[in-house]
């Protein structure tokens, strides 16, 4: 009501300045931020008009009932007028929305908490919103059938916590597409004999009158779909790798198996930055909790979640993707290559540098299958659907495109681009574009028709 009032007297003023032939008033009215952040393949995702600097969220989980109340706390920043905007967030009640500490009137229309703003926001200038919300979390289900975001486990064993593509709304109101990255203080109550787990640091837990409070800082920018607050009963080891604080929580059903595996954390995070580059974070470790029927592991900031104990491979695949995906962002989902092929080719380096097949060998296997594998189905460039996002194009032919790049431009400019790639994009994004360039300027050769045959034309090649 105050808003088209408001509007009502702006449009006045435009009139009024029009015939008068004056500039644009001095008080500027804003639009509207557009709903999403226009990926093609998930156009609702994010929002547009604003930037999240940092994430506040207080959440108090009880793994019984299910029930999560939380409160979030957005530093925003302004990337045009605002007379409005919306957050993601699917399902959950939201009870009150402040922006900068008056109440403001807002509405709930699909997955999107559209927020009006009773006084407009100039571009540029800083903001803080405020929501107050609870219920029972459910993850979505996407195109391909599984699902993502806040999970409640079997019984009362906890919550597996895992937001790609699109979960991170069904658990707090957020920013919720890739090209926005933010820093995270995340604070988790559960009854006593639970451990909440989130990305980045510990710095404080305390337990009082039968619940206890973990206190998570993720220091470093971090898409909303890499946050977590998984809670479970778990068996909790912290200890320093060198400089580097490792975290892992293993529900004890897992333990047996886990433990050895994730032994070599640190031996995979000191081999993997001698080929990447510096190690991203300030902290690691690992989460791994107790139900298959999840069927995927996330490469979770700092601290990926399994759905069970992870074999080698997998561990060496989710910590490449601390370089990759978590560090250097996607800023469209059809990139997605750019995670899966990379993370898809430390393992095959892995496995080279521990007595396996050499890339060479495994590309040269992949290539053999006939034309109607699901291998050849779409160009890992181009997904082209949603439910196309996690096929094995976006895996493994993408590893056979970086093998194509390293035998096309040798060893040494090859690692040379993998690191240039990672330290001028850190804490940032990349797109393919900027890595064909990249590869292109450090080997000084033309592979325009490489990328254009390994990431964007359809079916099987016909050469290797
Ligand atoms: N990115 C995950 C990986 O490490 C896989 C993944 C995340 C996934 N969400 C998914 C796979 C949803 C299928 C469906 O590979
Ligand atoms: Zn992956």
């Amino acid at each position: 009501m105050t808003n088209r009032l408001f509007l009502t007297a702006a449009a006045t003023v435009f009139a009024v300045a029009g015939l008068l032939g004056a500039a644009a008033p001095a008080t500027p009215v804003g639009t509207k931020g557009a709903a999403g952040a226009g990926d093609p393949l998930l156009p609702l995702s994010g929002d547009g008009g604003l930037h999240v600097r940092h994430y506040a969220l207080q959440l108090a989980y009880q793994p019984k009932t299910q029930h999560l109340d939380g409160s979030a706390v957005l530093s925003a920043t302004a990337t045009q007028d605002l007379s409005g905007f919306d957050l993601d967030l699917s399902g959950l009640d939201v009870h009150r929305v402040t922006v900068d500490g008056q109440v403001v009137a807002f509405d709930r229309a699909g997955p999107k908490l559209e927020i009006t703003l009773d006084r407009p926001v100039t571009d540029g200038s800083d903001f803080t919103v405020a929501v107050d919300y609870g219920g029972t979390p459910h993850p979505v289900v996407d195109a391909d059938g599984t699902s993502d975001g806040w999970t409640a486990l079997p019984g009362d064993q906890g919550a597996f916590v895992a937001g790609e593509p699109q979960g991170a709304m069904t658990w707090f109101p957020c920013d919720g597409h890739p090209t926005d990255k933010s820093t995270y203080d995340v604070t988790v109550t559960v009854p006593q004999g639970y451990t909440a787990v989130s990305n980045g640091v510990l710095r404080t837990q305390h337990t009082a009158a039968g619940r206890s409070t973990f206190r998570w800082h993720e220091s470093a920018p971090m898409a909303a779909y890499l946050a977590t607050a998984s809670v479970g009963r778990f068996d909790v080891r912290e200890y320093w790798s060198r400089r580097l604080p490792v975290y892992t929580a293993v529900d004890p059903a897992e333990k047996a198996d886990a433990d050895g595996v994730l032994d070599q954390l640190p031996a995979v995070i000191s081999w993997e930055s001698s080929l990447f580059g510096p190690y991203p974070f300030d902290s690691a470790g690992a989460i791994v909790v107790h139900d298959k029927a999840i069927g995927y592991a996330l490469e979770t900031q700092t601290r990926p979640l399994y759905d069970e104990a992870p074999d080698l491979d997998t561990l060496v695949h989710e910590t490449a993707h601390q370089w990759f995906g978590d560090s250097v962002t996607i800023t469209q989902w059809k990139d997605i290559w750019l995670n899966e092929g990379f993370a898809t080719y430390a393992e095959w380096m892995w496995d080279a540098a521990h007595g396996g097949a050499s890339p060479h060998a495994r590309l040269a296997q992949l290539y053999a299958r006939p034309a109607t594998d699901q291998l050849w189905s779409y160009p890992p460039g181009d997904p082209g659907q949603l439910a196309r996002l996690f096929g094995v194009p976006s895996y493994a032919r993408g590893a056979m495109a970086l093998q194509e790049l390293r035998e096309a431009v040798g060893d040494q400019a090859f690692f040379g681009i993998l690191k240039r790639w990672t330290a001028e994009h850190r804490y940032g994004h990349g797109t393919t574009a900027q890595f064909a360039a990249l590869s292109a300027s450090v080997s000084g050769k033309n592979l325009d028709p490489l990328f254009a045959t390994w990431l964007y034309s359809a079916g099987k090649p016909t050469k290797m």
